[in-house]
C-alpha cells in the first residue's frame, strides 16, 4: 500500500491536528516524520479542545497505531505532560503508541542553548518556539545526539554526561544572560524519561516496511509548514527539519516510490508566529479581524500569530515544492463578513512583475499585487455540504483552484471535527 502525506502548506498552524484526527478513520497507521513539541496541534470534538506537540493526532482513535517516528525530535518532559494530558480521556497509548529507537532526544540543555543563541541573536533571533530543536537537530547532523534507542543501553547516562557538560560550556561560551538550575532540570529529565521506558521502542522504518507490505494504510502526519522546512523555506527564519514531502521519506524510512496521495493544507488566508518576510501581512483592521474571529494565538507559546492575505505565490511554490494531489482549505469562515477579499496572485520584485517565489522576500524587495474578490455575509461555520455555500465563497474556492490546478477536496468550516465538508 501507498503512504499517503498530510502537509502544512504555509508557515504552520493550517489546521494539520484537525484535518489529521478527521481522516484517521481511513488509515491504520498515523506516523509523526519530523519537527518536535515546537509543534501545537489541535483537535476539537464533544465539547473538548486537546492540544499536542508530539504525539501523533491519531491518538484519539483507539485502533489506530500511532507513531513517532525517527525524523522527530522527543523532549521526554513534554512528552509526559502529554500523556498526562490523554489520562482521562479513552486511549490506547500503552499499546497503540510506538517511539522509533532512531528518534532524537531533547535534553534540558538543548533548551538552554536554543535560550542562549536567541538571545545573543538580539532583534536578529528567529523567534524559536525555545524547544530545544535546532540545538538537537545540530547534533543528530553534528552525531552527537543521544537516540531513544540509547535508553535501552547500559551507561546512557555516561553520554548524556558528556554531551551536558558540553553544551554548558556552549552556553557560556554566549556569553548572555540565561538562568536554570541545571540539577532540577535535570531530575524533571531523569523522570520523564522512565515515563517514556514504559512505552514501545521499536525500528520504525521495519515496522513500517511490514505494515505495507501487510496492506496497511498508512497516513504521514506533518509539521509545521512547507515555509518554515530548512531548505525550501524562509531561511534562516525556519525550523530545523524538512516539512515538506521529502522529510517523510527520510523521518519513516519511506521509500519515494511509495508514496500515494500528498495531501497539502492550507488557510483561507496567511498567519506566521515568530520573525522572518510575510509579503501579504496586514497591519490594518482587516489583519485584526483575522485575529480575533480566527482566535489566531500560537498553541505552543501563546504568541499572537502575524495575520495576511492569502498568498498564491507562495503557495503555488509549495504545492509544487511537495507534488500535492489534492487540497484541504481551513478557516474560510473567518472570512465571513468582509467586503471584498485580496488574494496575492503576483509579486513586484524590483520593479518587475514575477510569479514565483524569489531567494528574497524581505520587504525591501517584494511588493504583493493583489486580485480583489467579491465577499460574502453568510456564517458557513454551520453548513453541511458544499452546495450550501454562498456563491461568493464558491468563487472564492474556485479561483484558488484554477489558479493551483489541484482540486480542493476538503473544506474545513470550523475547529470541531464535525465541522469539515467533502467536495
Ligand atoms: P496545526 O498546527 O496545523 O495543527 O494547527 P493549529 O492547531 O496550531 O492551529 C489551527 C487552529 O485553528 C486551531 O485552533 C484549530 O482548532 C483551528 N481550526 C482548524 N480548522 C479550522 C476552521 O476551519 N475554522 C476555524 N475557525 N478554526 C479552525
Ligand atoms: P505546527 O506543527 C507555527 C516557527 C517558530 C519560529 C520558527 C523556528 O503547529 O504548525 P523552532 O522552535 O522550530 O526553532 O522555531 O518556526 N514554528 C512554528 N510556527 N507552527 C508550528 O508548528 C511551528 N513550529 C515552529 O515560531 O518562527
Ligand atoms: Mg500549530
Amino acid at each position: 500500500m501507498a503512504v499517503d502525506l498530510l502537509l502544512g502548506l504555509q508557515w504552520g498552524d493550517e489546521g494539520k491536528g484537525k484535518i489529521v484526527d478527521v481522516f484517521t478513520k481511513n488509515y491504520n497507521i498515523i506516523a509523526r516524520f519530523q519537527g518536535g513539541p515546537n509543534a501545537g496541534h489541535t483537535l476539537e470534538f464533544d465539547g473538548h479542545k486537546h492540544v499536542l506537540h508530539t504525539i501523533p493526532s491519531g491518538i484519539f482513535h483507539k485502533e489506530t497505531i500511532n507513531l513517532v517516528g525517527n525524523g522527530v525530535v522527543i523532549d521526554p518532559v513534554i512528552f509526559k505532560k502529554e500523556l498526562e494530558n490523554l489520562e482521562p480521556y479513552n486511549t490506547n497509548y500503552k499499546t497503540n503508541l510506538l517511539i522509533s529507537r532512531k528518534a532524537h532526544l531533547i535534553l534540558p540543555t538543548h533548551r538552554l542553548l536554543d535560550a542562549a543563541s536567541e538571545a545573543s541573536k538580539g532583534k536578529a533571533k528567529i523567534g524559536s518556539t525555545l524547544k530545544g530543536i535546532g540545538p538537537t537537530y545540530m547534533d543528530k547532523t553534528g552525531r552527537n545526539g543521544l537516540r531513544v534507542g540509547d535508553l535501552e543501553l547500559e551507561g546512557w547516562k555516561d553520554k548524556y554526561r558528556i554531551l551536558a557538560d558540553k553544551h554548558q560550556a556552549m552556553i557560556s561560551f554566549y556569553n548572555v544572560d540565561v538562568q536554570y538550575n541545571l540539577a532540577e532540570l535535570e531530575d524533571e529529565f531523569f523522570n520523564a524519561v522512565e515515563v517514556l521506558k514504559g512505552l514501545t521502542f521499536i525500528d520504525s522504518e521495519e515496522y513500517l516496511q511490514r505494515a505495507q507490505e501487510d496492506g496497511k494504510t498508512i497516513l504521514a502526519e506533518g509539521a509545521q509548514g512547507s515555509l518554515l522546512d530548512i531548505d525550501f523555506g524562509t531561511y534562516p527564519y525556519v525550523t530545523s527539519s524538512n516539512t515538506t514531502a521529502a522529510g517523510a521519506c527520510t523521518g519513516l524510512g519511506i521509500a519515494p516510490n511509495k508514496i500515494g496521495d500528498s495531501f497539502g493544507i492550507f488557510k483561507a488566508y496567511t498567519t506566521r508566529v515568530g520573525s522572518g518576510p510575510f509579503p501579504t501581512e496586514l497591519f490594518d483592521e482587516d489583519g485584526k479581524t483575522m485575529s480575533r474571529v480566527g482566535n489566531e494565538v500560537g498553541a505552543t507559546t501563546g504568541r499572537p500569530r502575524r495575520c495576511g492575505w492569502l498568498d498564491l505565490v507562495a503557495l503555488k511554490y509549495t504545492v509544487q515544492i511537495n507534488g500535492i494531489t489534492q487540497l484541504i482549505m481551513t478557516k474560510g469562515d473567518v472570512l465571513s463578513g468582509f467586503k471584498t477579499l485580496k488574494i496575492c496572485t503576483s509579486y513586484n520584485y524590483k520593479g518587475e512583475n514575477i510569479k514565483h517565489l524569489p531567494y528574497n522576500i524581505e520587504p525591501e524587495n517584494v511588493t504583493p499585487v493583489f486580485t480583489e474578490m467579491k465577499g460574502w455575509k453568510e456564517d458557513i461555520s454551520n453548513m453541511k455540504e458544499a452546495s450550501q455555500f454562498p456563491k461568493e465563497f464558491q468563487d472564492y474556492i474556485e479561483f484558488l483552484e484554477k489558479e493551483l490546478n489541484v482540486p480542493i477536496s476538503v473544506i474545513s468550516v470550523g475547529p470541531d471535527r464535525k465541522q469539515t465538508i467533502q467536495r
